[in-house]
């Protein structure tokens, strides 16, 4: 029998129900606590975004002591990321959202690594595949509002040029015993994979490479990405520059409830996808599992759990614009005043004009998407 308190959280697997505060134990990573959060409220000047005050961003590393610097006149810039398997789904844009908020309010460089080559060794697409999607996830990235002049992108495989010199450096100083035990990998995985984790290192490095003095960085990302960069933060200081600071969001749950685990999108009806028409996201949310009861006298009795519910954490994430609407929406939950057919129409009226906004904002970053792709490295060697 499988334990049931038995999961798995690695950049290439995520399985079973996560104990979060479990996880961060397993990782030595540090708690997002009040004082924290309190100091990213003063630095952002009097504002905090809603993945951080509902927990959503629960974990990080060495990020008071960035805060700190930033506040004493060390600018630091923002780096995130996206492996480009298929359409995106709203919970991949979380990393993305608070990179944006963070970039609107202190002005600082945002770069995006696509990773085409990483997909094609990790899964079984094609070329044509990896790097169309690389393309169409681009799209939706740079539409949540990311500055043209102050983003920049690594699309690996048109990028290449650009990343060697320190994916060479980076490479050698990683044993392969390392990236054996942080990744679990097997003899039969592919050695693309194998130096693939250089490759993701590379943009923390980049800009002190560029500028030529330790420009701190800043990683907004899925807890499940923190073991590729406990292997930069090793070997950082090694080559000449500043261990990145990272910020872990929890993972989202998917739609048909946890038990089907994984945001990932191998099971369509588990995720809203950017390009679903409105009858698909519809029906998905209609179809979505809720933490209601087996019938409404129940439920208007005892209350529901807004906990495990996908539809709840819909609203928790990025459909609940103000606090207000948030308490509002989990106290109705909780006490059985809101029903789930309820809950769902209301939440409907807000995926649906997103969307709307979005496919306009997406149409209009297609004119300046190419341009930011960084093709040429800084300096010879
Ligand atoms: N490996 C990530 C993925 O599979 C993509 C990625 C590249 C990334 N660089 C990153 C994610 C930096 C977070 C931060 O999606």
């Amino acid at each position: 029998m499988p334990d049931p308190d038995e999961f798995v959280v690695t950049p290439y697997e995520v399985r079973g129900h996560i104990d979060y505060a479990r996880l961060r134990e397993l990782f030595g990573t540090q708690e997002v606590t009040p004082e924290l959060l309190a100091k990213i409220h003063h630095v952002t000047g009097g504002e905090l975004h809603p993945l951080l005050s509902r927990g959503i961003y629960y974990s990080h590393r060495d990020l008071a002591a960035l805060l700190d610097g930033f506040a004493n006149g060390k600018p630091f810039f923002l780096y995130s990321g996206r492996g480009p398997s298929g359409p995106l789904h709203t919970s991949h844009l979380v990393p993305f959202d608070l990179c944006q908020w963070l970039q609107k309010r202190l002005g600082v460089p945002m770069y995006i690594q696509i990773t085409d080559d990483e997909k094609f060794w990790a899964r079984t697409l094609t070329r044509e595949e990896t790097v169309k999607w690389g393309m169409e996830n681009l799209y939706d990235i740079l539409a949540l509002g990311f500055d043209p002049k102050r983003t920049h992108v690594f699309f690996d495989s048109k990028s290449i040029a650009a990343l060697y010199p320190l994916a060479i450096r980076v490479a050698r100083k990683v044993p392969y015993s390392t990236v054996k035990a942080v990744f679990g990998f097997e003899p039969s995985t592919n050695i693309g994979l194998v130096f693939y984790t250089a490759l993701q290192t590379v943009p923390c490095f980049w800009p002190s490479w560029a500028e030529g003095r330790s420009v701190p960085c800043l990683i907004p990302c899925g807890i499940d990405q923190d073991p590729h960069f406990r292997v930069t933060r090793d070997i950082a200081e090694g080559l000449g520059y500043p261990k990145p600071a990272l910020l872990h969001s929890q993972m989202i749950p998917g739609l048909l409830g946890e038990a089907a685990m994984s945001t990932s999108g191998d099971r369509p009806e588990n995720a809203l996808f950017l390009n679903d028409p409105p009858g698909a996201v519809e029906r998905k949310i209609r179809n979505a599992f809720t933490g209601g009861r087996a019938t409404v006298e129940e439920q208007r009795r005892l209350g529901a759990t807004p906990e495990v519910c996908s539809v709840w954490a819909l609203w928790r994430t990025r459909f609940a614009e103000s606090e207000e609407k948030f308490q509002e929406v989990t106290a109705g939950c909780r006490s059985g005043t809101l029903l789930c057919g309820e809950c769902k129409s209301q939440l409907l009226e807000r995926v649906h004009s997103f969307y709307r906004h979005h496919a306009q904002a997406r149409e209009k970053v297609k004119d300046w998407a190419e341009s930011t792709i960084i093709t040429a490295a800084p300096k010879a060697l």
